[in-house]
């Protein structure tokens, strides 16, 4: 029987094609249960899982819990705003402190890059990174790919172009890995101050000209600017940013060909892209939310069928 190479799911980084192809597969199983009728299997009947949020989120934790529920697991949620983490109490502890209470599993989202990576090392339980500071994203990105997948049929040969925030983005990160990693072609583009000076090093190309990009790729994944992780100004307006790497119908009108456009969420309708872009039938962004449920079912069943052993 085939099984995930890791026992956490940290980051894209420390996967291979293999467990890629694995999970989509298994995804592609659990898409077919949650549009039936009855949307649930016992799979993971006898697992307790914790859903620890050190960091807001919508889409993440929902899309989690929801896999969780549709999977038959025992679930608790906790988030660090109504905790005892602001009587100061350490990550180790707090985490001790519910598991102590029998879980198998956490799905933990955090500022911190390395987090979850830290977590594994000190905690007898499985580890699941749902973002940690500006570092990874890693289902975000199995979510992302496996919805090029469906649309394309495979991602190996699409032109990808991630635009907008790359420096404060775990998103571009673990696109970066898990595209190049199937076979993509991976550009990143937006201004010099928000690309990290690392990026060569990682394979993909840089532009700075929006249109360029847009012309070249197969598919725009179009990055929220992180105000949230920012101490200084990395451009001088809003609108200044908008004007160079907003995406419009006019602008997507002005291209040679029609491009895919995507959007980890949460959008700012009007500065990364407009409403009618996000709204236009070239978004696929509702399909990747949709598809993140299974793909969350998949990356849990796969790492729970790891403990049974
Ligand atoms: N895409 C994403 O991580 O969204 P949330 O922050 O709402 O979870």
């Amino acid at each position: 029987m085939s099984e995930l190479s890791v026992d956490h799911l940290l980051g894209i980084k420390y996967l291979n094609k293999s467990d890629i192809d694995l999970i989509f597969e298994t995804a592609d199983h659990f898409k077919k249960v949650i549009n039936r009728p009855i949307k649930k299997v016992p799979s993971l009947r006898d697992i307790t899982i914790a859903n620890l949020f050190f960091e807001n989120s919508t889409r993440t934790k929902l899309s989690f819990e929801l896999a969780q529920k549709r999977l038959s697991a025992d679930v608790i949620n906790f988030s660090s705003g109504n905790s005892s983490v602001s009587k100061g109490e350490t990550l180790v502890d707090t985490v001790k402190n519910i598991l102590s209470m029998k879980v198998d599993m956490v799905v933990m989202r955090h500022p911190n890059p390395g987090a979850a990576s830290f977590l594994s090392k000190h905690i007898d339980a499985q580890i699941i990174n749902a973002g940690d500071g500006a570092h990874e994203h890693p289902t975000q990105a199995l979510l992302d790919t496996y919805s090029i997948r469906e649309k394309y049929g495979e991602v190996k040969g699409k032109k990808v172009v991630i635009v907008g925030d790359i420096l404060h983005s775990r998103v571009a990160l673990s696109n970066i890995f898990a595209l190049q990693l199937q076979g993509a072609e991976v550009m990143v583009c937006g201004p010099k101050t928000l690309i990290p000076k690392y990026i060569n090093k990682l394979g993909v190309q840089v532009e700075t000209n929006l249109l360029k990009a847009l012309n070249w790729c197969d598919i725009a994944n179009m990055l929220r600017v992180q105000n949230e992780r920012m101490e200084i100004s990395y451009f001088p307006s809003t609108r200044e940013y908008t004007q160079q790497y907003g995406v419009t119908k006019s602008v997507l009108e002005s291209l040679d060909k029609e491009i895919t456009i995507m959007h980890p969420g949460p959008i700012n309708r009007g500065v990364e892209i407009t409403s009618e872009v996000a709204d236009s039938g070239q978004a696929i962004i509702l399909n990747q939310v949709e598809n993140g449920v299974a793909i969350r079912m998949a990356v849990m069943y796969l790492l729970a069928s790891k403990i049974k052993q």
